[in-house]
């Protein structure tokens, strides 16, 4: 009972933070009044299993003896594997629960300038302050929190959403709007502690801004299609807010944000298991929207793959990268979205017919994605034997693959134990490279089997300096240079090699990792990873990316003070503490379904 008392006062600290927002600073905040949301029962789950686990209600912080504690590695495995509800951890994986750092937030403490020190290959050392004090993972949880607060936008006086980044050194650009895809990290921090409200405000003005006739010259485009990014604009001497969004029309690259749609109907259902409150989600405008996006992504076409057909740069990777055609990026993303509106609309005669759709297109895609996507080294030594032009139904090489357009650098790098989602596969072409969204995506929707889910974890660690080096954790590797360079992003300077979206580290995906290891139960890998992060993040300015080969520099074009950095780590912090969670932001594997491939004897 003690904790269920200091988690309500957490709430109240969060939420009664006098931290005026950013972009519209003369608003009035009516965020530091609101009064926390006290109608939360918080319970220990009956822990039986890892589906129980992750099946568990969502905004369940456990609350018993142990809530001050987070899981140690082995018991975190034993209560897994043995089922045992009785079992609890002997000792704290965590020196300090980040919810308790929490505590001084209303003193304003915990923002100071630090120096770096410790690499991965050492063991930890704290980073240190001006007056070289170590920086505590406790000022750093406050500092974010901080952050992560002022980052709020507000329209009309309450919420919304999140400044994309606070850099008073750069040109802010359109880095001064609340991007669709960065507010997920910050809505389910916030959603973590109990403010549901940002997260509600933030779904339904995405929503009407969905509705809003979008033209790019003199082209109409869908009507499901959600923005990449809105800007509220104050008028101080009116005292009027109003809205700005871009579809794509602005962006650098007129590029289409493919993926907006599927992380709202993400966060939706993140917002529905935090609060166990359906009747948002079943709003007509709510359940329309989902059907808007989705009737995009479902309609009859030339389409010979499930996969969606994408132009090069609709995600996270939002300039030209060589992602076009049917990058993984976009699949596993599409089928969590998918697999999230199949338990959020409300059956009825108006969505039987697009709930068999859904259906079937999560079946077909499933199937693809495991069986031609996934490489280990044994379907890579397939793929080096492959017969080429082979006709028919029988053929083995389906697509049409030729050997010799395996890169020399994968055959060497691909360790004998471990694989992964390869970045794309269309005729004659499969990108070899690694994207850690597109995997981890794919285990978080269970669109990996359990035997690729742990191959793929298997092949982070084995190439630990690679995909985490210094920073956690790189978007894609390896790097392209040269000639591949030039021809691939059309020599952009923003993407040279090992930097931004070429290879470089992004602080966001930290929570991702840390999702996806702690669902299979390694999350060991998530506490390495947030150890590195602790050494150098607040101290470096909340980078948005880190450049080099191993992610030692801070990012030549980066911002600082990137809200999706700050949110990633306070989620990463606060599902490992609490891996119930991660049901936020997890699926299950569907029950009757049976995994159609498992690992081939590289495992
Ligand atoms: C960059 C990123 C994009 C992100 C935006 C705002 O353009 O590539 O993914 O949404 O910055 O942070």
């Amino acid at each position: 009972m003690e904790t269920q008392h200091s988690l309500s006062e957490l709430r109240v600290r969060v939420s009664s933070l006098q931290v005026q927002p950013s972009c519209d600073r003369e608003a009035e905040s009516e965020s530091a009044a609101r009064t926390p949301d006290h109608g939360q029962t918080s319970t220990v789950p009956d822990i039986e299993d890892v589906a129980k686990l992750l099946d568990a209600r969502p905004r369940q912080i456990i609350v018993n003896g142990d809530s001050h504690r987070s899981l140690d590695e082995r018991a975190f495995n034993e209560i897994i594997n043995l089922s045992d509800t009785s079992l609890r951890p002997p000792r704290s994986l965590e020196t300090v629960k980040s919810s308790e750092c929490l505590d001084k937030l209303t003193a304003g403490q915990g923002n100071g300038r630090t120096v770096l020190n410790g690499t991965p290959n050492q063991p930890r050392r704290p980073a240190v302050n001006e007056d070289d004090e170590p920086i505590s993972p406790t000022s750093m949880v406050e500092g974010a929190w901080i952050a992560l607060k002022k980052a709020q936008v507000l329209f009309r006086g309450k919420p919304v959403g999140t400044i994309a980044a606070s850099d008073p050194t750069e040109d802010s650009l359109n880095y001064n709007q609340v991007f669709v895809r960065d507010f997920v990290s910050s809505g389910l921090a916030f959603l973590m502690i109990g403010e549901h409200e940002i997260v509600k405000n933030f779904l339904l003005k995405a929503l009407r801004l969905q509705a809003w006739e979008k033209h790019i010259d003199c082209f109409t485009l869908g009507e499901g299609v959600m923005p990449a990014s809105f800007k509220v604009l104050h008028d101080p001497t009116r005292r009027t807010d109003t809205m700005v969004a871009d579809f794509g029309e602005s962006a650098i690259g007129r590029v289409a944000p493919v993926d907006s749609g599927f992380w709202w109907i993400i966060l939706l259902r993140a917002y529905v298991r935090a609060t166990g409150d359906h009747s948002l989600a079943e709003e007509p405008d709510c359940q329309r929207g989902m059907m808007l996006i989705l009737t995009l992504c479902l309609s009859d076409g030339f389409d010979t793959f499930p996969t969606l057909l994408c132009a090069d740069g609709c995600c996270m990777i939002d300039r030209r990268m060589g992602i076009y055609g049917y990058p993984i990026e976009i699949q596993s993303l599409f089928f969590m979205a998918l697999k999230c509106a199949r338990s959020l609309l409300k059956p009825d005669s108006r969505t039987k017919d697009f709930l068999e759709r859904i259906e079937k297109r999560l079946h077909a895609l499933r199937y693809h994605i495991r069986t031609y996507y996934w490489l280990d080294h044994q379907q890579l030594n397939n793929i080096y034997r492959y017969k080429t032009e082979e006709y028919s139904q029988t053929a083995v090489n389906k697509f049409n693959v030729i050997p010799d357009s395996i890169p020399d650098w994968l055959f060497d790098w691909l360790p004998m134990k471990g694989g992964y989602f390869i970045g794309n596969v269309s005729p004659a072409r499969m990108d070899f490279r690694w994207f850690t969204i597109g995997n981890c995506v794919a285990i978080l929707s269970s669109l990996a089997t359990p035997e690729q889910s742990m191959a793929i974890m298997d092949l982070i660690e084995e190439r630990w300096e690679d995909i985490v080096g210094y920073m956690p954790v790189k978007v894609c590797y390896p790097a392209l240079e040269g000639r591949e360079w030039q021809i691939t992003t059309g020599c952009d300077p923003k993407n040279t090699r090992w930097s931004y979206h070429n290879g470089g580290s992004w602080p966001v995906l930290l929570w991702m990792l840390t999702a996806a290891s702690v669902k299979i139960g390694r999350p060991q890998l998530a506490r390495k990873a947030i150890d590195l992060v602790e050494t150098r993040l607040m101290k470096d300015g909340w980078p948005e990316y880190y450049d080099g080969k191993l992610g030692r520099y801070i990012g030549k074009q980066a911002r600082t003070f990137q809200t999706w950095s700050i949110a990633g780590y306070l989620v990463s912090k606060m599902m490992l503490e609490d891996p119930s969670l991660l049901g936020m932001i997890s699926l299950e594997e569907d029950r009757k379904q049976k995994p159609s491939l498992t690992r081939s004897s590289s495992f």
